[in-house]
């Protein structure tokens, strides 16, 4: 029997729908809104399409959403200032750089002049520390909502085997820390691990974020196991089609033949990243109201 399809889309709305509610009651409490600033620099399609979807989820959920749209080419100071005047400004809670950054800038120098009370995102040292630690903190958007779904799933993670997939800083590593903080028995696998179907093929819980289209096969994954999907990848356009399909890290079809669960993309991981930007938006504004 094919394992479930694990909705990721329900189960960000119903999470959306929580932090609306939420998002009133701190406007009705501070006497202003909860406000979240976008900075966006240069016109990368994907960056632009995320931030456009950023801003509207803010809105909706009844929050200031604050986009600021730089050109490719502004330099390092002038970007650094920006990030500067939004640390100093009351109105906003969470402060969100896309990345990634256009190459003639310093991602490392703008992500560490982020307030950490302010970082939306879990990039700073501060936040990266406070995870480590098992503090409390605001912690990457994607591995938080992975850990979610896996959560809702599985209930307790204790003792369970966990293989990620991906060393990022923005993914593979704080999902790695999340899962340790739970408990699991956690492997971190990445470009030079060796015999990577074979370390896969003993974990209970698999977590894609490599980048590289349906990489993760089938018959790697182990009977039952929860298989969560973070990577969205455009395949070449099919012959008369104007765009490729998407797909993700993971073979789906094979890989949900073997799975207990799996997610899909789309629908899966992708609406969790902002439902939880949202909520670290929330908790930020109540920290820094408080
Ligand atoms: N680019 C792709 N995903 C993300 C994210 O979660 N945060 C930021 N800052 N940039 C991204």
């Amino acid at each position: 029997m094919a394992g479930d399809v694990i909705d990721g889309k329900a189960f960000a709305g119903a999470l959306r729908e929580r932090i609306g509610t939420g998002a009133a009651a701190f406007a009705e409490q501070a006497g202003r809104k909860a406000g979240l600033a976008v900075v966006l620099v240069g016109d990368d399609p994907a960056s632009q399409v995320y931030v456009a979807s950023k801003g509207k989820a803010t809105v909706a959920a009844g929050m200031e959403s604050f986009e600021h749209r730089l050109p490719a080419d502004v330099d390092q100071p002038a970007l650094e200032e920006l990030v500067r005047r939004l640390n100093a400004d009351p109105a906003v809670d969470g402060i969100l750089v896309q990345l990634p950054l256009p190459r003639h800038l310093d991602d490392k120098a703008v992500i560490a002049l982020i307030d950490p009370a302010k970082d939306v995102d879990g990039l700073t040292d501060a936040n990266i520390a406070a995870l480590a630690n098992q503090q409390p903190g605001l912690f990457p958007c994607t591995p938080f909502g992975c850990m979610m779904l896996l959560q809702d799933r599985l209930g307790d993670l204790s003792g369970l085997d966990a293989v990620v997939i991906g060393r990022s800083q923005l993914v593979g590593r704080p999902m790695a820390q999340l899962l340790v903080n739970a408990n699991a028995t956690v492997t971190i696998a990445h470009s030079r691990t060796r015999d990577l179907a074979d370390v896969v093929r003993r974990a209970d819980i698999v977590v894609a974020a490599v980048g590289r289209p349906e990489m993760v096969r089938g018959d790697w994954i182990k009977p039952g196991a929860c298989v969560i999907d973070v990577g969205i990848n455009r395949l070449d356009p099919e012959p008369g089609a104007a765009k490729g399909r998407l797909v993700g890290d993971v073979a789906f079809e094979e890989a949900r033949a073997v799975a207990g669960a799996i997610t899909p993309v789309p629908g899966g991981v992708g609406p969790m990243t902002i439902a939880v930007l949202l909520r670290n938006t929330l908790v930020a504004a109540h920290r820094n109201a408080g």
